[in-house]
Parts: structure tokens; C-alpha cells; sequence
């Protein structure tokens, strides 16, 4: 890593908050991490190994509380799911749903996912990476924190299979007008919107409660999609 790198690799896109897991979230933890999770390790995950079967794989970045995450998990089974979250109740909350759905075909990873895809996952391996809702970094001084960034799309870029989905969300619509300036000018991607900026949300990403809250208070959503060169 050359020193530019290592100054780029101090500005994070999280603040790591305390937060405490609630019994429920410290049971599944305990319970369904051993099965269900995957420790960040400076070494190349096998998919096929891991899922011991060949389907395509799905990467989200920041799940959250992981319900949307878990709900195309329930939904698309025929689907492998690989999330990372640094926020570590988040990844308890994911997992008590992994329990409620029943689900075996997810892993989640407890890590920043900036050093994840660096280290972990191989190049051409993944057939959709999404980011939804990433933190907006509302004030200007802050843009730099945000996780779409030329750089890391390029990282993201490599770790696609040809054809493969960038699907990005956010209800910023400044971060949205960034989004797109970042990835509509990258020779490595097509934007696949029919009016070259957003797309409609697509069936595969399920509606929030959030999400509901907003469009009702008039708030927009914007998802973008570019499919790799
Ligand atoms: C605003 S929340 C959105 C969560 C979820 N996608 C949703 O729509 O409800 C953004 C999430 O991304 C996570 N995050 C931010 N940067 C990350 C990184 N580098 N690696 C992993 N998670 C990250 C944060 O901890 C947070 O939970």
C-alpha cells in the first residue's frame, strides 16, 4: 500500500457507534454466527465452497438492521446473499431474521466492507453488489466519507462478473445527483436506465417501512443501476 493509499484508507464512511445487542440479537449471534457468518480474514472466500452450491451471489454493502436484506434472502432463494455490516447489533438483528425465514443462504460479515472487498472477495465473482441507503454525509466538508466514490466503484467493478449489477439507493437526493456523477461518466459501466439517470425500483429491492414513511411525506427515493462492461 503506497502512503496516498494509506491516508485515503483513514477517511472512513462510518462512525463505529457502541451499541449494545439486546438478548435476541447476543442469542442469534451466538446461535447462527458459527453458520451463518463469515470472519474477515486477509484471504479469498470460495463461494461454492461456502454455500456448497454453484448460484449466482449477491454482495450488500451497510444492510443495516438487515430486514431488506433478509427479505430478498427469504425471497430469492435460489440466490446466495453475502452481507457486510460494521454496526455488529445490526448483524444480530439480521440473524434473528435469518432464523425467523429460515434461511441458509446467507453469510454476513462483520467488518468494513471497503477491506472486505479489498481482501476477500474475488475478482469476477459476484453477480449484483448493492448499497442501499448508504450514509449521506450531508455536510459538504463530509463528502469525501461517502462510500461511492470513483475509486471504490472501480473495486466494486472488478469484483463483478461481466454483466454483472452496481444497484445503488438513496433518498438524498444530493447524494443521487453524486452518485451519478461518479458512475455515469465510468467507461467500466452502462447505466441502465432507459432516461440515462435513475432507474424505477426494481421489484428485487423490497419497500421499507422507512421508505413507505417517506414517498407518503412526499420524500423521493432514486435508484440508480449500471451493469458492468
Ligand atoms: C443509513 S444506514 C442504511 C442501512 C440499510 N441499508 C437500510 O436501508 O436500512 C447505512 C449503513 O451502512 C453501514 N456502513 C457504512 N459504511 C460501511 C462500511 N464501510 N462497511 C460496512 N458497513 C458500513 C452503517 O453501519 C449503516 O448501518
Amino acid at each position: 500500500m503506497n502512503s496516498e493509499e494509506k491516508n485515503q484508507r483513514k477517511i472512513r464512511s462510518f462512525v463505529l457507534r457502541k451499541g449494545r445487542l439486546t438478548k435476541g440479537q447476543q442469542r442469534a449471534m451466538e446461535l447462527h454466527f458459527p453458520r451463518l457468518g463469515l470472519e474477515f480474514k486477509k484471504e479469498l472466500y470460495d463461494f461454492k465452497a461456502i454455500f456448497e452450491r454453484e448460484a449466482p451471489v449477491v454482495l450488500e454493502i451497510g444492510f443495516g438492521m438487515g430486514k431488506s436484506f433478509a427479505e430478498q434472502a427469504r425471497d430469492q432463494r435460489d440466490h446466495d446473499f453475502i452481507g457486510i455490516e460494521v454496526h455488529n447489533p445490526g448483524v444480530g438483528a439480521c440473524l434473528v431474521l435469518a432464523e425467523e425465514y429460515e434461511l441458509e443462504n446467507i453469510r454476513v460479515i462483520n467488518h468494513d466492507a471497503v477491506e472486505v472487498i479489498e481482501h476477500c472477495i474475488p475478482d469476477h465473482s459476484l453477480d449484483r453488489i448493492q448499497i442501499f441507503f448508504p450514509d449521506p454525509w450531508h455536510k459538504k466538508r463530509h463528502h469525501k466519507r461517502r462510500i461511492v466514490q470513483t475509486e471504490f466503484c472501480q473495486k466494486l467493478h472488478k469484483k463483478l462478473k461481466p454483466g454483472g449489477v452496481l444497484h445503488l439507493a438513496t433518498d438524498w437526493e444530493n447524494y443521487a445527483e453524486h452518485m451519478l456523477e461518479v458512475l455515469q461518466p465510468m467507461p467500466e459501466f452502462k447505466n441502465l436506465s432507459e432516461t440515462d439517470d435513475y432507474v424505477p425500483r426494481p421489484e428485487s429491492r423490497p419497500l421499507t417501512k422507512f421508505e413507505v414513511r417517506g414517498q407518503n411525506l412526499g420524500h423521493g427515493v432514486w435508484d440508480l443501476m449500471f451493469s458492468a462492461k
